[in-house]
């Protein structure tokens, strides 16, 4: 990176920003990403809505460089020159995702490194066996309700259900509440019109389930979290809203990207069948393949810079683009592309996901039922035919329909009480906080009163 570099060229943004939202995103990420690269390179002039710009970085040396340095690039959406200057309106489906909050992928430096201990020490605590048992015995379940059919659709009647199900037990959410989960972080995630009101309605839930934890502690994240004396409640429920924004839908987009890589790639499914690869190498190359979170949520440049040969102004917003990073001619001229794990999609430096190796046990655990239960499965449509969830924030197919041989249900796995804790409970805590107030900007007036806090 060079500040002071006189011969750098100008570059032409903001006069002519690529259009990066709408219909263009509903398709597979090459076909996005592939003729950006092709027209400007490693950075972007891009737009994420009329009038919202930002830089696009798909260089996988950039983006390296951009998560790493930490000294010239923010996590701080505070920063960003369009809320300073007022060019967002405050219902902004963007602003769920990328406005600040409270909550560790929002925090830079010493405020970043108390939240994430918190949330590490509460990762930490998962029982490994026990979350392996979780997963197998609802991936099972799920398989039964549809293997009798010879067809499925992988996403919509597995990963989504089966994930969703097993992060909101890991938060401590009641599986009645699943389908909301679906619908609001679905929403939100999607950048959907109707992504602030779905947000409201999420932290409304997640404070609610923090009151509810402080007073009952359970056997989850939520009791655990709100057991530290170092966050407060809001801290607590923004801290798990960002849990289920990185995780949740990225988790799911995984184990579809590794199935989809399975379905449509004969030499790596024949290679598994035959033991030259295994279940882990096979989710290591999705995500090489297809970043499961094709766009890490935003980091503004501290002061004036020139970055990649791009002037970069104080309070511009870059995004780290992961799905072209990974897939980076640069590197894969040098036969990268496969199964080690030098990807950026769980990214990387100080914001890296804290919960790999959890989210690596959900997916391989569930591709291992799959691969187990299902029998001659092949696609239910040609490749040309799949649809893409139109999301910055979350890329994979939208349905990915299955053929197979039908097979009867295994209720002997299946019957058995259907969930195991997965960690300890904490003991109820003493102390009452003084204060807790949500420091959140004000940004909706009926945000603030709809949620009571
Ligand atoms: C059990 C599932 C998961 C949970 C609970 C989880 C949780 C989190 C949390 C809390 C953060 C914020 C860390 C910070 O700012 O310090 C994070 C970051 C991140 N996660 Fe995960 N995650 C999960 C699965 C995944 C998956 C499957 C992927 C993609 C393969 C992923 C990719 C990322 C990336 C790229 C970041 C970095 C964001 C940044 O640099 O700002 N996560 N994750």
């Amino acid at each position: 990176m060079d500040q002071r570099n006189p011969s750098v060229s100008e570059c032409p943004f903001p006069h002519d920003p690529a259009p990066v939202h709408g219909a263009l995103l509903a398709q597979d990420p090459r076909a996005v990403y592939g003729p950006l690269r092709q027209r400007w390179g490693a950075i972007a002039p891009i737009e994420l809505a009329p009038g919202v710009e930002a830089w696009l970085v798909m260089g996988y040396q950039e983006a390296l460089e951009l998560v790493w340095n930490e000294r010239a690039f923010s996590s701080d959406a505070r920063r960003w020159r369009a809320l300073t200057e007022g060019l967002l309106p405050e219902d902004s489906p963007l602003l769920p995702i990328l406005g600040w909050r409270p909550a560790l992928s929002r925090l830079d430096d010493q405020a970043h490194r108390q939240q994430r201990q918190v949330v590490t020490e509460t990762l930490d605590r998962v029982d490994v066996r026990r979350l392996r048992a979780l997963v197998r015995q609802q991936a099972e379940a799920t398989v039964d309700q549809w293997a009798m059919h010879g067809a499925a659709d992988l996403v919509n009647q597995y990963g989504q259900p089966l994930v969703w199900s097993v992060l909101g037990q890991l938060l401590g959410l009641a599986d009645s509440q699943t389908p909301m989960l679906i619908a609001l972080v679905s929403s939100i995630v999607g950048s959907a019109a109707e992504a602030a009101q779905a947000e409201a309605e999420l932290m409304q839930l997640l404070r609610h389930l923090v009151a509810v934890k402080r007073e009952t502690p359970g056997p989850d994240f939520a009791s655990w979290l709100s057991h530290s004396a170092r966050l407060t409640d809001a801290e607590v429920a923004h801290n798990l809203a960002a849990i289920l924004f990185s995780g949740g839908q990225s988790t799911i987009n995984w184990l579809s990207g590794t199935m989809w890589l399975l379905l449509t790639d004969t030499g790596l499914s024949s290679a598994l069948a035959t033991g030259r690869l295994t279940v882990s190498d096979a989710v290591d190359r999705a995500l090489w393949a297809c970043s499961p979170l094709p766009n890490i949520a935003g980091r503004w440049a501290r002061n004036a810079v020139v970055f990649a040969g791009c002037r970069i102004a104080a309070g511009d917003l870059l995004i780290p683009c992961l799905a072209a990073a990974n897939t980076d001619p640069a590197i894969h001229g040098a036969g990268n592309l496969g199964t080690n794990r030098a990807h950026l999609a769980f990214g990387t430096g100080a914001h890296g996901c804290p919960a790999k190796e959890a989210a690596r046990l959900i997916v391989e655990t569930a591709v291992d039922v799959l691969l187990r239960r299902l029998n001659e499965v092949r696609p239910g449509v040609a490749d040309t035919d799949l649809r893409w969830r139109p999301s910055l924030w979350g890329a994979a197919p939208a349905s990915l329909p299955t053929l197979f041989q039908s097979s009867r249900p295994q209720r002997s796995t299946t019957d058995e009480a259907s969930h195991h804790a997965v960690m300890a409970v904490p003991e109820k805590r003493q102390d009452d906080r003084a204060t807790d107030t949500d420091p959140a900007p004000q940004r909706w007036g009926w945000w603030n009163s709809n949620a009571g806090w």
